[in-house]
């Protein structure tokens, strides 16, 4: 059984207090409501509490002055500061006095769950005893040379002294320019840190920004491409990371880190990467994704080696090229909200795709069949020509799988969840996806529940 976790819930609004209230409860935390500091301090006592969430602006005591009352008696539980203000000062005093996180009102549900889960390690390491804390897993890693932000940074950057010593050189909302960084770096630093549940915003974020450097004429196209292949592994390798077996996780990397360098080094596929960039930041780390679940099935697979493998990677890169095609915004429309003309349209993109690759000279054929393929199903029920299993393109039956669990894992529903519960719902298509190759992904993953591997 698990244990309840309390959450000291701190607002002098009451309707707020009840709808933060309702919501976490529906997350299973056990909510215990005060209306303001005081009445908060007489029920410190009352509970063993996993996080405190606390209005910054209150009447009596403020927030700051809780979170200084409550460390003053060496209480380290993690607070979590709702602010109307993006008050930068006052943030940083906070976070010295060791609050956790910060949310700016009005916020999304999601971002107050996830600073909940962080809290989880945050209690971890302060209820480690100095000289034992190891705080290498709370950070992640960038490469200096490879930090990207813009002037002004969204998350607090660390160096790391020790594996038990990270201190914050920069706060969120601060400037760290070029002239800054190369002022750090004369200092022999390598990398900076960032705290773990900010790595991946940092990493969407970079997408983003990849995609205006890709644009800019005065930026040559090696550092372009270096930067891509750089920022394209962080995500493909945060992607990857959970519940998946290291073997084939470190072979798939190298695999689309090859495919990476490759089409770095073709002018003309390294300009349609440039164009699908351009078209849509989402797409790229949406094929990306793909690219590396279905370099990932093939590998698993005999039928294919290290050369067949690359244009496994090299369709499941560009399947959805096609999609660039389509009149603007219809891409990221949802097919039960398209009318039927959208929808035709919108079936046509493994055509417009495949076309477009197959234009590229020397391209192996497989690669626009299979792109054509992508969306055709087992049962004949797929597009765009409605053929059953053996007609369709053995490439195409892997991206389909890699493009199933690809868009099942990004559904907002499915954010956090595992790669074993995304496999699970896979499982359940049978009748349109490759039994063989949903198989193979099966393999992929260290869990072995019995639930994976019934039905086969
Ligand atoms: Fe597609
Ligand atoms: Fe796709």
């Amino acid at each position: 059984m698990s244990i309840t976790k309390n959450i000291l819930l701190i607002d002098d609004n009451t309707d707020l207090r009840s709808v933060i209230s309702v919501n976490l409860e529906s997350q299973g935390y056990n909510i215990i409501q005060a209306g303001d500091g005081a009445e908060a301090l007489n029920k410190l006592d009352q509970e063993k509490w996993y996080c405190i969430v606390c209005d910054l602006m209150m009447p009596h005591i403020t927030g700051m002055m809780f979170l200084k009352i409550i460390r003053e008696r060496g209480l380290k539980i993690p607070v979590i500061f709702i602010t109307g203000l993006n008050n930068i000062i006052e943030k940083e005093e906070a976070f010295k006095l060791g609050a956790q996180a910060f949310i700016t009102k009005p916020f999304e549900n999601n971002e107050l769950y996830q600073k909940l889960i962080d809290a989880e390690s945050y209690n971890k390491i302060v209820n480690r005893s100095e000289n034992e804390i190891e705080l290498d897993d709370y950070y992640c890693k960038v490469h200096i040379d490879e930090f990207v932000m813009g002037k002004k940074i969204l998350f607090p950057v660390f160096l790391k002294l020790s594996s038990s010593k990270f201190i914050k050189i920069a706060h969120s909302g601060e400037d760290l320019d070029q002239t800054k960084i190369d002022n750090i770096k004369k200092h022999g630093v390598e990398y900076f840190y960032l705290e773990n549940s900010d790595y991946h915003n940092y990493l969407k974020r970079n997408i983003s920004v990849a995609r205006s450097l890709l644009s800019f004429r005065e930026i040559k196209d090696e550092k372009k491409r270096d930067f891509f292949i750089s920022i394209s592994k962080n995500i493909v390798e945060y992607e990857f990371q959970r519940e998946i077996n290291p073997e084939t996780m470190a072979m798939s990397l190298f695999a689309i880190h090859n495919t990476l360098i490759f089409v770095s080094a073709k002018k003309d596929f390294f300009k349609a990467l440039q164009a699908l960039h351009e078209f849509s930041a989402t797409v790229v780390e949406h094929s990306l994704l793909v690219s590396l679940l279905a370099s990932a099935i093939a590998l698993q697979s005999e039928e294919f080696n290290n050369k067949t493998v690359l244009s496994v990677s090299l369709a499941a890169l560009f399947h959805d090229f096609g999609l660039k095609e389509l009149p603007k915004g219809l891409a990221d429309k949802s097919l039960n909200k398209m009318s039927t003309e959208e929808i035709q349209l919108f079936k046509s993109h493994p055509q417009l795709g495949s076309q477009l690759m197959a234009s590229i000279k020397k391209i192996p054929e497989v690669i626009p069949q299979a792109i054509l393929h992508h969306h055709e199903h087992s049962d004949g029920s797929g597009y765009p020509f409605g053929i059953g299993r053996i007609k369709i393109h053995p490439i195409a039956r892997i991206l389909a799988v890699a493009d199933h669990l690809a868009s099942t894992w990004s559904l907002p529903e499915n954010k956090d969840e595992s790669f074993k519960a995304i496999l699970l719902l896979i499982k359940d298509k049978q009748e349109i996806l490759d039994k063989d190759y949903i198989k193979f992904a099966l393999e992929l993953t260290t869990n072995s529940d019995p639930l994976l591997k019934t039905k086969f």
